[in-house]
């Protein structure tokens, strides 16, 4: 059927070269020109309805009607139907329609131009027979043709606009709006988590107009059910779910996805929907009832909740660090990792806190501007060891629970002006460090359980600083966390 409407096409001179060129330019000539369906179709849709409202006029109001211009109407109406089916058809050709509402709009539109023609005919033959049942058969072609036309067009509106676009804010359609999320526990964990990161980056080329490999991805189901593939989500199985293995692909493969060097999925996302096939891809389930690991809550929370855990991290720029200069450290017994994959920014540890000394901490002077995290629990530093790395300038999280410091050190908490998480749990700290620390107005929470802290000393730094969190009690493996009912303490 394209071949024979390419011939025809060709023989207009403008179009002939490009449609006789390879398979390739025949195929975008044909969705070139199909295209211009949208704007051809308004004129069987005028003409029909004026034919409707003529039919209507002549019968019930008894207007006459010149036959001549009826005929050239009807004409008009049928020409310009087949064009469009034609037209509509090589648009069709790309692929990109929901094929069970397109073969519905086609094959409404078959009918509607034969019911057109029928039309025609009936009318020539009353023309010279004057036999009332030849206008009889003319108007009821001519209604039927007018309800198919209700029928075509409802069809072809919900292939280009989606097949909810005419009922979505019909007043009976209350379909709420996902709220957004403000506990992540309680997130939904398709329509909260995983349908807004498709939609970022997925769901332009893969929603109910566009359905590029036959995979919509705006509804669950749709998506599970997979694309001409069928296994685009393998429950319980992320690296045999196309999903996965085609968003991880290098850019330079040629099934990467998303294609055409659009932006793809962060490493962030990328363990988002891991978390979520693995952990068997669910729908409207709540993210609790999966029970996820405090890493994956802690990786979700920064996704979905970011002012919460990284504001100030994002906006520090730190000057570039090689992988030389982290694997010499690492032979130091200092273990500093990338946030990110070309992050500059570090977080940083000792793989022997035990024997881990202010002396040690020397170690860390090349990468003083790159450390943001630094974990310095259970190591052996004092005081001074604080004074050491008091020139990291912008450290934002500082564990020190577990050392001998005191509050010989609290003067140096003041230089950091990207700080907002400290831990002092289980050190000798009193009200004098939390003295101090009104001053660090970027503080977000500290940890003072199982310290020498009374409190007065911290209703006196609440109020210094009304959005920070003081925990002063909570098992110790929940401190990493953020969670509504830490908050509320
Ligand atoms: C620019 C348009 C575009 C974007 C954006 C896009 N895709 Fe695709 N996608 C395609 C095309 C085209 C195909 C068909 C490729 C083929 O058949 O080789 C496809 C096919 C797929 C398939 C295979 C479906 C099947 O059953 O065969 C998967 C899975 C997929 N895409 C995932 C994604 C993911 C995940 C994203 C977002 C990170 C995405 N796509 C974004 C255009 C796009």
């Amino acid at each position: 059927m394209k071949r024979i409407i390419l011939t025809i096409v060709s023989l207009f001179p403008m179009l002939s070269w490009a449609a006789s060129e390879t398979p390739e330019a025949t195929a975008s000539i044909a969705i070139f020109i199909g295209r211009f369906h949208p704007l051809i179709v308004h004129l069987p849709i005028g003409l029909v309805s004026l034919l409707f409202l003529l039919e209507l006029l002549s019968r019930f109001q008894k207007l006459a009607i010149a036959p001549n211009l009826l005929q050239i109407l009807l004409w008009l109406s049928f020409g310009s139907s087949i064009a469009s089916v034609v037209v509509g058809y090589l648009l069709s050709t790309s692929g990109d329609y929901d094929v069970e509402l397109l073969s519905l709009h086609m094959y409404n539109a078959y009918v509607m131009s034969a019911l057109i023609l029928a039309a025609l005919i009936s009318f020539k033959i009353y023309l010279n027979k004057e036999k009332k049942i030849w206008q009889n058969s003319y108007s009821l072609f001519i209604y039927s043709s007018f309800v198919l036309l209700m029928v075509v067009g409802h069809y072809g509106g919900s292939l280009t606009h989606g097949a909810t676009y005419l009922t979505e804010y019909a007043p009976w359609n209350k379909k709420a709006e996902r709220k957004k999320i403000t506990n992540i526990n309680e997130a939904l964990v398709f329509p909260d988590l995983i349908l807004p990161i498709l939609e970022k980056k997925c769901i332009s080329c893969h929603n109910a107009s566009k359905i590029k490999g036959g995979l919509r991805m705006d509804e669950y189901e749709k998506l599970i059910a997979g694309g001409e593939h069928k296994d685009v989500i393998v429950a319980g199985k992320p690296e045999d779910s196309d999903l996965y293995k085609l968003a991880i692909l290098p850019k330079t493969e040629k099934r990467a996805m998303p294609p055409d060097g659009k932006v793809g999925l962060s490493n962030q996302e990328l363990e988002i929907i891991y978390w979520w096939i693995e952990a068997g891809a669910a729908n409207t389930q709540t993210v609790a009832s999966l029970k996820p690991s405090p890493k994956t809550l802690q990786l979700l929370q920064q996704y979905f909740l970011p002012a919460e855990n990284t504001s100030a991290l994002e906006k520090i720029k730190v000057d570039a660090v090689t992988n030389e200069q982290l694997t010499d450290l690492r032979k130091k017994g200092v273990q500093a990792i990338r946030l990110g994959k070309d992050d500059q920014k570090l977080q940083v540890q000792f793989l022997e806190p035990s024997q881990t000394t202010n002396a040690e901490l020397k170690n860390l002077s090349s990468i003083k501007n790159n450390v943001v995290y630094l974990d310095l629990a259970r190591t052996a530093i004092t005081n001074d060891g604080i004074k050491e790395i008091g020139a990291m300038k912008n450290l934002n999280k500082l564990y020190l629970q577990e050392t001998k410091i005191t509050d010989g050190a609290s003067n140096v908490y003041g230089t950091f002006k990207q700080l907002e998480i400290l831990n002092f749990y289980n050190t000798a700290i009193t009200d004098k460090t939390l003295e101090a620390l009104s001053a660090c107005s970027t503080l977000k929470k500290i940890f003072l359980w199982k310290t020498a802290t009374t409190k007065v000393g911290q209703d006196k730094l609440r109020k210094a600083l009304p959005n920070l969190t003081i925990d002063i009690g909570l098992d110790s493996t929940k401190i990493i966390m953020q969670t509504d009912t830490l908050k509320k303490i």
